[in-house]
């Protein structure tokens, strides 16, 4: 059965949202969002340069996360413990992500697969703190993956490799757990990942997913995991937990504004900060599902 619901954030959110409607066609898509140094329509490579970029400009190893984060005092965080982890930092934020979205599964002896790892800090912490058996951080960046292969080299059970997750080079039937958290809105075909994460999953593997999406796209999100082949435990919408995180964090990210060329700083400040999720003109949400024991019959 599905369980859809919203999370409740903790603090009022209703003063946070800026004063443009959802209707304001000025706020950028998805794919504007990524047009800061290629123009084209092809969001994947304009993906690639700018996490490559930001991986050969700013080696800092420091700074491992790079999702908006995640604020609720009330619900998933008591599932599982935040520690070591400075609340002062937009870390502590982009970790409480990753809470919300392993939420109830433990991971504790599982071979776990992240897809679309950035800098490698998600890995990290569940290597540290869930104790997997093993975790594999797949990055279409390969400057992310070298940086990853040297800022995280000392976790013994985390390794990192370039891949692309709509064409993963895993084989069938090898993860108890695949994780993706903020990437997929970086790939041209939704379907081609799912059913790569269906293929490399084990039976009974569980799929824990979040990310945006521009407002009107709900449907086709709902459609391309009903069509997955994977079974649905759970829908929740956290576009407010998101955004009250990205409040949260906005010293930060304009204080790392500051360190960009001045030349890229407008786009820059849109792609940190995406207005359109902070004015209900995109959606957040997360979702928790299984590969069935046996394949599903019908799934649509
Ligand atoms: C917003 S970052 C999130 C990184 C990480 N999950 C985190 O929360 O810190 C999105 C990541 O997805 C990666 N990505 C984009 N397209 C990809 C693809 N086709 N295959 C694998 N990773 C991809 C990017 O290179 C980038 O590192």
């Amino acid at each position: 059965m599905i369980s859809t619901k919203k999370n409740q954030p903790s603090e009022d959110v209703s003063n946070v949202a800026d004063s443009s409607t959802s209707s304001d066609t000025s706020l950028p898509t998805t794919l504007d969002l990524y047009r800061i140094f290629n123009d084209t329509g092809d969001i994947s490579s304009n993906s690639r340069s700018i996490y490559n970029y930001l991986a050969e400009t700013f080696p800092w190893e420091d700074w491992t996360l790079m999702n908006y984060g995640f604020l609720n005092k009330n619900t998933d965080m008591k599932k599982i413990n935040v520690t070591n982890i400075n609340h002062n930092t937009a870390s502590y934020y982009s970790i409480l992500l990753y809470a919300a979205v392993v939420d109830d599964i433990v991971l504790q002896n599982l071979d776990v697969l992240e897809v679309g790892c950035g800098r490698g800090g998600g890995c990290a912490w569940i290597s540290r703190t869930l104790m997997p058996h093993s975790i594999l951080g797949v990055d279409y960046s390969e400057s992310g993956i070298e940086l990853c292969q040297k800022i995280h080299s000392h976790i013994p059970n985390l390794r990192f490799e370039q891949g692309n997750a709509e064409h993963l080079s895993c084989l069938n039937d090898s993860f108890d757990v695949v994780i993706n958290v903020e990437s997929s809105h970086c790939y041209p075909s939704m379907e081609r990942f799912l059913s790569e994460v269906y293929r490399v999953l084990k039976p009974g593997g569980y799929f824990l997913w979040a990310d945006f999406r521009d407002s009107g796209q709900e449907n086709v999100v709902l459609e391309q995991f009903k069509t997955s082949g994977l079974e649905i435990i759970e829908q929740v919408d956290i576009t407010e937990n998101v955004v009250l995180a990205l409040h949260k964090t906005r010293e930060d990210r304009l204080n790392f504004l500051k360190q960009l060329p001045k030349e890229h700083q407008e786009k820059f400040e849109e792609w940190l900060d995406n207005p359109s999720l902070k004015n209900n003109y995109a959606f957040y949400w997360r979702y928790k599902c299984k590969k069935a024991l046996v394949p599903l019959l019908c799934c649509a």
